[in-house]
């Protein structure tokens, strides 16, 4: 297999996005328990960083909780939230030599509080660490995302005149900084394993533009060879934003 560092002279994304799908399914076809389908989730997430650390890309978010994963069954429910507890502090160290830095999306603070000391704790010892960011995607919603936007906006006036100036001003472009995903590229790639051909609510508005690639591997059998195909698949893709093949490649000017 030649190396993902192959990747980095290439189109790389800058941003990947992954819903880390099928711990269930793995975890059933060998009699474990959902829970330690997770927890080798964990351990696929700590590869999958380094590989793409590897390759070049700068940001990988990982959907991790969403906001519709309240509704699993509570035992699945704690156990996933004990995991980031118990989890998340033996892999600061490993992220302080990989120069990966923590960030997060959604709304952290419906959290137990177990896991946000731990989470608290990460963010605050990779906070300087350049490498790669690993934006954990918690208690994250989509649509809530966009919502929240929507909340900020009409909080930003209070007069009918700063209402209608800030309406008038109002595009797809100045509304994406009441998203609050300052220091967040735009999603480039988003990957889906585990075989279903769905966003699940995961980066809406960014998936207006993001390629879309779905992977048949369950999240815990993910393979660097997998990434290194969505990564190669990304790289051989014309991302147009609208426009005609001809002004990508420059052939035409308008
Ligand atoms: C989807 O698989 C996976 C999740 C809902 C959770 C993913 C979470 C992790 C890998 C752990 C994150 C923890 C830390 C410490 C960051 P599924 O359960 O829906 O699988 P299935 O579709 O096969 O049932």
């Amino acid at each position: 297999m030649s190396s993902l560092e192959d990747q980095s002279r290439r189109h790389v994304p800058q941003h990947v996005a992954i819903i880390m799908d099928g711990n269930g399914r793995w975890a059933k076809a060998r009699g474990l328990s959902r829970l330690e389908g997770h927890k080798q989730g964990v351990k696929r997430l700590r590869d999958v960083i380094r590989w793409a650390r590897d390759a070049g890309v700068q940001q990988v978010s990982l959907y991790a909780f969403s906001t519709e994963n309240w509704k699993r069954p509570k035992v699945e429910v704690t156990g996933l939230m004990t995991l980031m507890a118990t989890m998340l502090p033996l892999e600061v160290p490993k992220m302080m030599e990989e120069g990966a830095r923590l960030l997060t999306l959604g709304d952290t603070s419906k959290l137990p509080w177990l896991a946000r000391k731990a989470l608290q704790r990460a963010l605050d010892a990779t906070k300087n660490n350049t490498s790669i960011d690993v934006i954990l995607c918690l208690n994250y919603g989509g649509q809530q995302e966009i919502v929240g936007g929507v909340k900020k906006f009409c909080a930003s006036f209070s007069t009918e005149k700063e209402k209608e100036e800030a309406l008038a001003k109002l595009s797809p472009e100045t509304f994406y900084s009441y998203l609050g995903r300052e220091g967040i590229y735009p999603v480039d790639l988003l990957i889906r394993t585990g075989g279903e051909k769905r966003i699940s609510n995961f980066h809406l508005w960014d998936a207006a533009y993001a390629e879309l690639y779905f992977s048949d591997t369950n999240w815990p059998a993910y393979t660097e060879d997998d990434l290194k195909a969505a990564l190669d698949d990304y790289a051989g893709r014309e991302r147009r934003f609208g426009q005609t093949s001809e002004q990508i490649q420059g052939i035409v000017d308008e």
